[in-house]
């Protein structure tokens, strides 16, 4: 059975260095995947770090350092390389976010990924 795809976003809504969040339900758990776009490519993974289970943006609006080469915690501050996912800092080296696969065609941007569903209603916290 092939995987559903999730729209995102119009290609548009995601310029270089930019990122924005979805809400899905992976392995059937409800949590946020930051997508975003790196060199032109757009890369997509659970919004959680490898040092304690608190978002990337938890204390800052934002994911990339200050540079806009790597992604970074706000918490802690460890950084990651935006390709691999893994952490380039000394704490927890070589520890690596959860991919999420995406791809982009002419009709935007989509989550592919045999673990990630919609959110159900009750998920969302909407009425039945
Ligand atoms: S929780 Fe992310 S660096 Fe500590």
């Amino acid at each position: 059975m092939p995987n559903e795809r999730l729209w995102v976003a119009a290609s548009d809504q995601l310029a270089e260095g930019s990122y924005l969040r979805t809400e899905v339900a992976y392995t059937g758990e409800p949590v946020s995947v930051i997508v975003f776009r790196h060199k032109g490519r757009c890369l997509a993974y659970r919004n959680r770090c490898v040092h304690m289970p608190r978002q990337l943006d938890c204390e800052k609006d934002g994911i990339f350092d200050a540079t806009g080469q790597y992604l970074r915690c706000s918490m802690h501050g460890i950084v990651y390389d935006p390709v691999t996912g893994a952490s380039v800092s000394s704490l927890c080296n070589g520890q690596r976010l959860t991919p999420i696969g995406i791809f982009e065609d002419p009709h935007g941007v989509w989550i592919d990924d045999m673990r990630v569903k919609p959110l159900t209603r009750k998920q969302q916290d909407l009425p039945e």
